[in-house]
C-alpha cells in the first residue's frame, strides 16, 4: 500500500481498527502494544484472513516504535480501563502517563503524521498528546463526535425505520455526559429531526446518545464499547489519507472559536491529508451554547487535575 497508519493499543479499539483499514484496502498497518506477543499474533492472525478478505494490506505487530517510522496516521488507543476502586482523577493520571510515554516515541518516529487520538478520558488526552508530541494543532484531534454522532443517527433510524444512509447528526462538546446532541442540525434526507419527531422523543435519544457508552459497558460487563469506536477512528483516518475533506466531528484544539480557547472540544471540522483544514462555526442558540460552555468547563476541570501534577 502507499500510505501507512499505525495503531498504537492492541486492545479491542486497536486490533478492530487495525481489522478495519486493512480490510478497506486503505493503507499498510503497524499494530503496537506494550504486551509482547499480542499485536505480533493479532497482526499475523490478520495477514491470514486477508487471502479470503481479498485485501492486501501489509499488517505487522510490533513492541518497540521503529517498525511505525513514517506513519501518515497513528490512531492511538493505549491506556488502561478504570480499575475498582480507582477514582476519576487516578485513570486520567495514568492513562496521562501513558500517553505521553507513547506519544513521545510516535512523534519521534513519525514526525509527519496526523495523531488520532482515543483513549479516554478523550478530550484530556488530545491536551497531553499536542504537548508532548509538539505538533501543530491541525495534526492532533481526538475521536468522539463521530461515534458520539454515529449512536444518535443509529437512535435515530431505529426511532423512524429508515436507512442510516440518509442520517447526518451533529452532536458538540466533550466526550462525556456533557456532550451536545444538535436535533435541529440533526436531519433526516434534509429534513431535521425537529420537523418528523415531537420534542420528547427527540430528548430520549438525546438522553440515550450521551448515555451511549455506558450502555453498551452495562451489557458487556466487562470492557467498553469497540466496533463502532474503531470505526469512528478509521472514517476519520480515510478522510486524511484519501485527502477525502469530509465534515466530521472531532475534538480539536479550539482558540477562541465558538468563545471557547486553549480547550480541546468536539465541533465539525474538515479533515483532509493536512488533518484538521478547516474549524467549522455554526450558529448556536443560546441554550445549545451554554451547553458547550458548560461541556468546556467539564473538560477544563480535568486538563487542570492534568496541570497540578
Ligand atoms: N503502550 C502501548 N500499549 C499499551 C500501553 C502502552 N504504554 N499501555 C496499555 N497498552 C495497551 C494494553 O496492553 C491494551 O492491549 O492498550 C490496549 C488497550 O486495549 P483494551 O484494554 O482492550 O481497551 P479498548 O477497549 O481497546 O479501549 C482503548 O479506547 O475507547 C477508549 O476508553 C477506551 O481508553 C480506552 C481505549
Amino acid at each position: 500500500m502507499v500510505k501507512k497508519v499505525s495503531v498504537i493499543g492492541a486492545g479491542n479499539v486497536g486490533a478492530t481498527a487495525a481489522q478495519r483499514l486493512a480490510e478497506k484496502e486503505l493503507c499498510d498497518v503497524v499494530l503496537v502494544d506494550i504486551v509482547e506477543g499480542v499485536p505480533q499474533g493479532k497482526a499475523l492472525d490478520l495477514a491470514e484472513a486477508a487471502p479470503i478478505e481479498k485485501h492486501d494490506a501489509h499488517l505487522v505487530g510490533a513492541n518497540a516504535y521503529e517498525a511505525t517510522a513514517g506513519s501518515d496516521v497513528v490512531i492511538i488507543t493505549a491506556g488502561i480501563p478504570r480499575k475498582p476502586g480507582m477514582s476519576r482523577d487516578d485513570l486520567l493520571n495514568t492513562n496521562a502517563g501513558i500517553m505521553k510515554s507513547v506519544t513521545e516515541q510516535v512523534a519521534k518516529y513519525s514526525p509527519d503524521a496526523c495523531l488520532i487520538i482515543v483513549s479516554n478520558p478523550l478530550d484530556a488526552m488530545c491536551h497531553v498528546a499536542h504537548e508532548v508530541s509538539g505538533f501543530p494543532k491541525n495534526r492532533v484531534m481526538g475521536m468522539a463526535g463521530v461515534l458520539d454522532s454515529a449512536r444518535f443517527r443509529a437512535f435515530i433510524s431505529m426511532e423512524l425505520s429508515v436507512s442510516v444512509e440518509n442520517i447526518h447528526a451533529c452532536v458538540l462538546g466533550g466526550h462525556g455526559d456533557t456532550m451536545v446532541p444538535l436535533p435541529r442540525y440533526s436531519t433526516v434526507a434534509g429534513i431535521p429531526i425537529t420537523e418528523l419527531l415531537p420534542p420528547e422523543r427527540i430528548e430520549e435519544l438525546v438522553k440515550r446518545t450521551r448515555n451511549g457508552g455506558a450502555e453498551i459497558v452495562s451489557l458487556l460487563k466487562t470492557g467498553s464499547a469497540y466496533y463502532a469506536p474503531a470505526s469512528a477512528a478509521v472514517e476519520m483516518a480515510e478522510s486524511i489519507l484519501k485527502d477525502k475533506k469530509k465534515i466530521l466531528p472531532c475534538a480539536v484544539l479550539l482558540e477562541g472559536e465558538y468563545g471557547i480557547k486553549g480547550l480541546f472540544i468536539g465541533v465539525p471540522v474538515k479533515l483532509g491529508k493536512n488533518g484538521v483544514e478547516e474549524i467549522l462555526e455554526i450558529a448556536l442558540t443560546n441554550e445549545e451554547d451554554e451547553a458547550l460552555k458548560k461541556s468546556a468547563a467539564a473538560v477544563q476541570s480535568l486538563v487542570d487535575v492534568l496541570k497540578k501534577k
